[in-house]
């Protein structure tokens, strides 16, 4: 069984103090770092781009980033994360003209492709492109903020997505993101998912009574996780 990799999202971090959070976040036990990415026309919100990546490896951050672009269109800036110090870059399937190109450019610049699937986003477009993918991200909210509610849907979407992985016989991720909290992820473990992003669930309450350090609450992930297959 793969291993379970617990992804921050930064979304929920202190931007002012950026470099220190994800070098915090990452010191308490996290796997690797989540960085969402909003252009204000895909979703109604706007973040950070590959300048921040960059800024981020300057700084020293050596975990993977794990790049979600809600942008539309997607191909253009890929190369620019890339260059930035991405290791996955994810994209949802509608922002895209030509999704097998998407994938195929992705992994031509040296990073882990996926594709992201939005609550009423149908699995069906794994079906002809499995062998192009490293991750599957499913959304348990609507993209576009942190601090919204798991929707129990992704549930059953989740094991479905897992047998669409395990008789692929491919190396692919099984990402959740939207709503992880210590008190549901061992159920979506067991639903299938291997790698949690969680922003609010981290950043927002998890702080130890040292503001810089989250060890407790992925400590407490750990633990809820701990003996629950998939
Ligand atoms: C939402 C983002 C998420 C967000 C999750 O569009 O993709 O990564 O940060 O935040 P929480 O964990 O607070 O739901
Ligand atoms: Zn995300």
């Amino acid at each position: 069984m793969a291993a379970d990799l617990i992804a921050p999202s930064i979304l929920s971090a202190d931007f002012a103090r950026l470099g220190e959070e994800v070098e915090n976040v990452l010191a308490s036990g996290a796997d690797i770092v989540h960085f969402d990415v909003m252009d204000n026309h895909y979703v109604p919100n706007l973040t950070i781009g590959p300048l921040v990546c960059e800024a981020l490896r300057k700084h020293g951050v050596t975990a993977p980033i794990d790049v979600h672009l809600m942008v539309k269109p997607v191909d253009r800036i890929i190369p620019d994360f890339a260059a930035a110090g991405a290791d996955y870059i994810t994209f949802h399937p509608e922002a895209s003209e030509h999704i097998d190109r998407t994938l195929q450019l992705i992994r031509s610049q040296g990073c882990k492709s996926g594709l992201v699937f939005n609550p009423a986003t149908p699995l069906s477009y794994l079906d002809y492109v499995m062998d192009k993918v490293d991750m599957v991200l499913l959304m348990s909210v609507n993209p576009g903020f942190g601090g919204q509610s798991f929707i129990p849907a992704t549930m059953g979407k989740l094991r479905q997505a897992r047998q669409m992985i395990e008789a692929s016989g491919c190396d692919i991720r099984l990402e959740i993101d939207g709503g992880v909290k210590v008190d549901n992820i061992a159920e979506i473990k067991a639903a299938g998912a291997d790698t949690f992003v969680s922003g609010s669930g981290i950043f927002g309450k998890g702080r130890d009574s040292d503001p810089n350090r989250y060890d407790s609450i992925i400590r407490e992930m750990r633990e809820a996780m701990a003996g629950v297959g998939r």
